[in-house]
């Protein structure tokens, strides 16, 4: 059987972390040969090479396309990057994982969906979220009606770290896009709106928050993005079909040793919430129902398998690429989510709801892979 040639764009703490990294989670899938790395820092791809045993290295992904001969690539960069680098592999007819966010602008979202399309290669906004077992048995448990009709719900990623090192990227606003709206609000967002099944949004309420004060700050040497950095932001989301989504995220606030993350749905029937998967067993997931005519919470036993959410992603994202499965994450809800980002400032800067306006495109279907490489 023919493996999967990957590559991997971008070696630093998301690509190689033990648990998380995607270079240890390909290296469980039988079906993928780890076979290149690019990294513009040489003697750091070296070294990751050394210690994975990968064999080809390169410091610009254009010449790791030219050479290795790649099926897929997972983009692993700084945000700025995703997009030009995205669009440079689609060109090339090479399948792609892009890291959160998919990318800074909507306008960049496009560019990636139309070359995708363009070139019938796989573009994959990563969102390893969806891919927690505890989010997948809400998700199933909604299905199944466990809540009646879902008819609001509220989603906050709230943490007071930050990095204080401004030397790197992630202080910097100009690569990083803005605050948490772009780093850890994207990622509940669409958590959110997956469970919800991705409604039709209608409008967006938006406002931002910079405590300044002893907090790190984001720095600007250059400023490309339009929009301030927040280090919170509060919206409020309204869907067409009349349901809302409430949605903040903070790097200013109190939050004990654990980040503050939730998801709370408010359905006819039930509700239910799921919290920080740092806290395992029974509180990451809390079910509220009515059984026997009586008001009950349930603490659903979930299966740990040990197997992290990256690695359910990849795994996904391979069989995808073999033409095994339709993508579970769709270019179009990568867009959605990036768009309604932008919402939150534009509103926030205006100071008022705006609506949620999506350009219009022809609908194409999300780009099947061509069958060369289904094992034969
Ligand atoms: N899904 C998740 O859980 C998760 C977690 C952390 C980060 N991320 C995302 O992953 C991306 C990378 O984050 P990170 O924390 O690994 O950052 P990082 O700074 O640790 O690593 C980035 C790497 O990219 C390299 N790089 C920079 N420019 C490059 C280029 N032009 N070509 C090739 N390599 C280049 C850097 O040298 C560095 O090694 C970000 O978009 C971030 O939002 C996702």
């Amino acid at each position: 059987m023919r493996k999967l040639r990957v590559g991997i764009i971008g070696v630093g703490a998301i690509a190689t972390d033990p648990t998380h990294g995607h270079i240890p989670n390909y290296l469980h899938l039988p079906e993928v040969e780890l076979v290149a790395i690019s990294d513009v820092n040489g003697n750091r791809a070296q070294h990751i090479a050394n210690r994975y045993n990968i064999p080809l290295v390169y410091t610009h992904f254009r010449e790791m396309l030219a050479n290795a001969e790649l099926d897929a690539v997972s983009i692993a960069v700084p945000n700025y990057l995703h997009a030009a680098i995205a669009v440079g592999c689609l060109e090339k007819g090479v399948h792609v994982l892009v890291e959160k966010p998919m990318a800074m602008t909507s306008r960049d979202a496009r560019r990636m969906i139309d070359a995708a399309h363009a070139h019938k290669r796989v573009l994959f906004p990563g969102m390893n979220n969806r891919f927690r077992e505890d989010s997948r048995a809400l998700k199933l448990m909604m299905q199944q009606g466990a809540l009646g009709e879902v008819y609001a719900a509220k989603a906050g990623w709230l943490s007071r770290d930050g990095t204080s090192d401004t030397t790197s990227w992630l202080t910097s606003k100009a690569q990083t896009g803005g605050g948490p709206l772009w780093d850890t609000g994207i990622v509940i967002l669409d958590l959110a709106l997956w469970m919800l099944g991705f409604p039709k949004v209608k409008s967006v309420s938006g406002a931002l928050h910079n405590a300044k004060g002893e907090l790190p700050q984001l720095i600007s040497p250059t400023e490309t993005s339009p929009y301030p950095v927040e280090d919170a932001a509060t919206a409020l989301i309204r869907f067409e079909d009349g349901r809302h989504l409430s949605l903040e995220v903070s790097t200013a606030s109190f939050t004990g040793n654990n980040d503050d993350i939730y998801l709370r749905l408010h359905g006819t029937s039930g509700g239910a919430e799921l919290h920080n998967p740092e806290m395992k067993g029974t509180d990451v997931l809390r079910v509220q129902g009515e059984l026997f005519g009586t008001q009950m919470e349930f603490a659903p036993v979930l299966r740990d398998s040990g197997i992290p959410s990256h690695r359910n992603e990849l795994k996904h994202f391979v069989d995808v690429c073999m033409g095994r499965a339709e993508p579970q994450i769709t270019t179009e809800q990568g867009y959605v989510g990036v768009r309604v980002i932008e919402a939150i400032y534009e509103s926030a800067l205006c100071g008022r709801e705006v609506a949620f306006e999506v350009p219009q495109v022809p609908h194409i279907e999300d780009s099947k892979p061509e069958l060369e490489l289904i094992p034969a």
